[in-house]
C-alpha cells in the first residue's frame, strides 16, 4: 500500500470532508499518511490529526515563509510537540527566496535553529526549499544535515543539485507536478535518482496530478504519480508502490 509522505489535511480546503475522506484511505491503498506542520497553528493541528487518526503520523516545524512568528518560546513549544510519541519529523522547514518575507537572514536563523532542535530530539528533517539551492546545501553542510537525515520535498531542482542531496543521503519527494507535460527538468531527477531514494508525496491539498491538475489534490490521486514514475524507471506500479513505502518507513523510522 501506498504511504503519503507530506499532505497537509489540516488545510481548510478539507474542512467540508476532512473526516470521510480520511477514512476513505484505507479502502483505496492508501496505508499511512504524514501531515506537515506548517507554523504553529498548523504544527498544533497536525498532532490533534495524529490523535484522531491511526494512520495518520505528523511533522512540526515553520515553513520559512512563516518564520518571522518564532521565537525562543515558540521553539520550545515545537521541542514538547516533537516528543509526542507520533511526530516523526521537524518540518517542513527550509529556504524560500521566491517569496521575500521574511528577509533571507531571518530565514536562514530559523532553518538552523529548527535543523538543531532535529538533532537534539534525534527526528529527521522535512525540507522545503525554493530558489535557494546553493544556500540549501551549503547551509545543510555546515549543519552537518547528513547525520540529521530527511527528505527534500518537492524536489524542484535540476540533476546536478539532485546529486548533490543524495550524496547526504537525503531521500527526494516526488509528487503531483511529475506527471506534467512541462516538468521535463523533473523527470530527468526521477530517472537519474535511485528507487531507493524516492519518496511518495502529495503536498495537498495543492498540486494535483495529471488527469486531475488543478482541482484540490487528496492522496488518493496518488496512483497517478505512481504510474508516472514507474513510466520513467520502467518499472512495475507495484514495485514503485513497494519500494517507495519501505523508503518513507526508513526515512520516517516507523
Ligand atoms: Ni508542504
Amino acid at each position: 500500500m501506498i504511504i503519503d509522505t507530506h499532505a497537509h489535511y489540516d488545510d481548510e480546503q478539507f474542512d467540508i470532508d476532512r473526516e470521510e475522506i480520511l477514512n476513505s484511505m484505507k479502502d483505496n491503498g492508501i496505508e499511512l499518511i504524514v501531515n506537515i506542520g506548517a507554523d504553529m497553528q498548523t504544527s498544533e493541528q497536525t498532532l490533534e490529526l495524529t490523535n484522531q487518526y491511526p494512520f495518520v503520523y505528523g511533522a512540526v516545524g515553520v515553513h520559512p515563509n512563516s518564520t518571522m512568528e518564532l521565537d525562543d518560546t515558540k521553539m520550545e513549544r515545537l521541542k514538547e510537540l516533537a516528543r509526542m510519541p507520533k511526530i516523526v519529523a521537524i518540518g517542513e522547514i527550509g529556504l524560500d527566496y521566491y517569496w521575500d518575507e521574511p528577509d533571507p537572514d531571518t530565514q536562514r536563523k530559523w532553518f538552523d535553529r529548527q535543523m538543531e532542535l532535529a538533532r537534539e530530539v534525534k527526528l529527521p528533517i522535512v525540507i522545503h526549499s525554493r530558489d535557494a539551492a546553493k544556500d540549501t546545501v551549503d547551509m545543510m553542510k555546515a549543519a552537518h544535515a547528513g547525520d540529521i537525515s530527511g527528505v527534500i520535498h518537492c524536489f524542484s531542482y535540476p540533476v546536478e543539485m539532485a546529486r548533490e542531496f543524495l550524496n547526504m543521503g537525503f531521500y527526494l519527494g516526488i509528487g503531483g507536478v511529475v506527471t506534467f507535460k512541462n516538468a521535463k527538468k523533473l523527470k530527468e531527477v526521477v530517472e537519474y535518482a535511485p528507487i531507493e531514494s524516492i519518496v511518495l508525496e502529495t503536498d495537498c491539498p495543492y498540486l494535483a496530478p495529471e488527469p486531475n491538475r488543478g482541482k484540490r489534490n487528496s492522496s488518493l490521486y496518488l496512483p497517478s504519480v505512481v504510474e508516472e514514475v514507474a513510466r520513467i524507471k520502467g518499472m512495475d506500479t507495484d514495485q514503485i508502490i513497494e519500494i517507495t513505502r519501505q523508503n518513507a518507513m526508513r526515512l520516517y523510522r516507523l
